[in-house]
């Protein structure tokens, strides 16, 4: 594994000077207003996390913060509880059980706004039913739905019984469900008829069933109608939600509690090699690392609406659609559906109808934005934000910029925030009221966060120069192992520098301490904010009937950041034609999800290889980015390159 940011873009970001100051009337305000706040957390972290954890209700209170015996952390030990509790019935027993939790808009138009009352009465009739279906403590559950409050409602039902969950997003295929569903050995799977995108019905049902055929763990599946749409129930095993809810009335059904380190849920992200990884999270950890990040990152009050765009199928959407903000006992917007249906000015309309306050989105979506024209935002009245956020990939300056003038108004801070689903929480961002923003730098980590870049011999490097990110101090969200495969886990993440979590991706800190990220520095793709894995595309690939050997790379992408070339070598017999390339996108679409679909696919005869037969992908990238190929001694036939550049290069032109 080696740095590669590319010289380009560092020397882009060395140029970057702009500096913005909080603003004076947001620093007055701020839940994070006292820059010492780093200083006391640096001195004493596990103190500094112990007061955060006070925030929390409790059913026994913990005696020892933390266990740490790398690279397995247990965190408040000897402590129980529960994060429904935490998330629902501690809002509802005060005002806020009238306090607006969610306020749902679907695709069409039609709204839900539910209190953290209504919250408690349907996540009780939720659990109630899935008791009924037998789920107990530890067994797991799969979801699998669109953006519509049964999603939020039956993860909340699952935590209540102490019942693990994995959320599968809905846009991956019936294969991909499938193997995550055996993996984590589910017991019942909640689904529904179907969700809205684009005013088309995306069927989740038809995928369930197709993944749930033949031989499964899957005993039950509950479907919620959302759309209406035509659908197969399977006799004894398949049950509407809404007969099943009303089956058992107006249930109270006790909240579990559970050990600090209980699994609250296992979420299935891409790797370095074709299986996907089941990070598992565990509950008081994750709790306060979400809440407290959510608090201080997100300034959180307790008027604001708060609106993070991400899909729950990804971990952003349960950290800080579900867990973060609902243990805060915030009010969350939640939107179904695509940000240019009916136009594409959706998300404006929402900000100025619901009078959002806080807003976190991906820069890829704010690409879109800034093509699609500044005429969208600027229909609609956007005073009432205050705050803006961005995740999951490097935001380019100029994104940044954008996103600051014509969503901001320039007057709102705005958070780049880095972390990944197996870290959990936000790790690396700004302070709004603290930080001196600048552009494309997630800036400063966390209070209490120790993040450190490290040359491939282990040591620091020098500020200004391009190394591997690592975190040198276990924290609360931390995934505790990977489902099922703890050697794979130490292996990953602690093997290149015992001690200390490899993150996978590059950064450089700045003479002001700054971090900027540098992308992924392993086999993983960043495609509009969605993870993928080489390898996942590769073996997609190779299970079409027609190809012998695949490999796949990443290439600039206007907007998604990152899209996917594949360099394919076909078997005999086999011709190559545009008709070809069109299945085997559909291949990867139909595999894994159509986010994995190839933009570029090249048919070659033979792939460039080492002499120990390992597919030299840097220089694909070479030839893909036009760049000059580098050191190519090592290949068993350099003229396989030579052909391969020519001809790709003719296809370009
Ligand atoms: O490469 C980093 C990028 O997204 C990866 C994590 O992806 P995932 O686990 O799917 O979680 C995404 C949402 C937390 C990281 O390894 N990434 C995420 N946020 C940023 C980022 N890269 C740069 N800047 C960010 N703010």
């Amino acid at each position: 594994m080696t740095v590669t940011g590319e010289a380009g873009t560092i020397s882009a970001l060395l140029k970057e000077e702009r500096r913005y100051p909080p603003p004076p009337e947001f620093a007055a305000q701020a839940n994070a207003n006292d820059p010492a706040i780093y200083a006391r957390a640096e001195a004493d972290p596990e103190g500094f996390w112990a007061e955060q954890a006070a925030r929390l209700d409790w059913f026994t209170p913990f005696q020892q913060v933390l266990e740490w015996k790398p690279p397995y952390a247990k965190w408040f030990l000897g402590g129980t509880l529960n994060a429904t509790y935490n998330c629902v019935d501690r809002h509802a027993k005060t005002w806020r059980r009238n306090k607006a939790a969610i306020i749902w808009e679907g695709e069409p138009g039609d709204e839900r706004v539910l209190t953290y009352g209504d919250l408690l009465r349907e996540v009780n009739r939720a659990a109630a039913a899935l008791k009924r279906l037998g789920v107990k403590k530890g067994d797991r559950v799969a979801i699998y739905m669109p953006m519509i409050p049964e999603l939020p409602i039956a993860m909340l039902a699952c935590a209540r019984l102490g019942a693990p969950f994995t959320v599968v997003f809905g846009g991956f295929s019936p294969d991909a469900l499938r193997e995550r569903i055996a993996d984590s050995a589910a017991k019942v799977a909640i689904t529904a008829d179907g969700g809205y995108r684009r005013g088309n019905v995306v069927g989740l049902k038809a995928n369930v069933d197709a993944a749930i055929s033949g031989e499964t763990t899957i005993e039950k599946v509950l479907v919620v109608r959302r759309t209406g749409a035509p659908i197969q129930m399977q006799e004894g095993r398949d049950l509407w939600w809404h007969e099943a809810l009303d089956a058992e009335g107006y249930p109270r059904v006790p909240c579990e509690p559970v050990d600090s380190e209980h699994p609250l849920y296992i979420l299935y992200t891409s790797g370095t090699t074709g299986k996907p990884k089941g990070v598992l999270h565990t509950t008081a950890g994750y709790l306060v690392g979400t809440s407290a990040t959510h608090r201080l990152i997100f300034d959180i009050k307790e008027e604001d609406v708060y609106w993070c765009t991400a899909d729950i199928g990804w971990v952003t959407g349960h950290s800080y659609i579900v867990f973060g903000p609902m243990v805060n006992g915030a009010t969350n917007i939640m939107y179904e559906g695509a940000p240019d249906w009916p136009d594409k000015d959706r998300f404006w309309a929402l900000v100025e109808k619901y009078r959002i306050t806080i807003l976190y989105t991906a820069p890829t979506a704010i690409r879109s934005f800034m093509r699609w024209g500044t005429e969208y935002p600027a229909r609609h009245d956007m005073s009432s934000l205050r705050l803006l956020g961005t995740v999951g990939e490097p935001i380019n300056p100029e994104a940044w910029v954008w996103y600051w003038e014509h969503i901001g108004g320039g007057r709102c801070p705005i958070v780049d925030t880095w972390w990944q689903t197996e870290t959990g929480q936000i790790m690396i961002s700004p302070l709004p009221g603290l930080t001196t923003t600048v552009p494309g730098s997630a800036t400063k980590p966390f209070p209490g966060v120790k993040a450190e870049i490290l040359d491939e011999a282990g040591n620091p490097v020098p500020d200004n120069t391009g190394g591997n990110l690592v975190l040198s101090r276990p924290w609360p969200a931390m995934m505790r192992t990977i489902w099922g495969d703890d050697e794979r886990y130490v292996r990953q993440y602690w093997s290149k520098y015992p001690g200390k979590y490899l993150t996978g991706d590059g950064a450089r800190r700045d003479e002001d301490g700054n971090f900027w990220l540098l992308g992924r520095v392993d086999d993983v793709l960043n495609v509009a904010g969605h993870r993928l894995g080489t390898m996942e595309i590769e073996s997609a690939l190779v299970s079409h009937p027609a190809v012998a050997e695949a490999a796949v790379i990443g290439i600039s992408h206007e907007i998604k950041g990152q899209g996917v070339a594949a360099f394919v070598t076909l078997r005999a017999g086999a011709t190559p034609s545009d008709q070809l390339k069109e299945e085997l996108r559909e291949q990867v679409a139909k595999v894994i999800s159509p986010i994995a679909r190839p933009d570029k696919i090249f048919f070659t005869a033979e792939l460039p290889k080492t002499r120990s037969a390992k597919i030299m992908r840097r220089l694909l990238r070479d030839i893909a980015e036009g760049r000059a190929l580098g050191d190519t001694t090592t290949l068993t036939d350099p003229a396989v390159l030579a052909e391969l550049k020519k001809r790709y290069e003719e296809k370009e032109s």
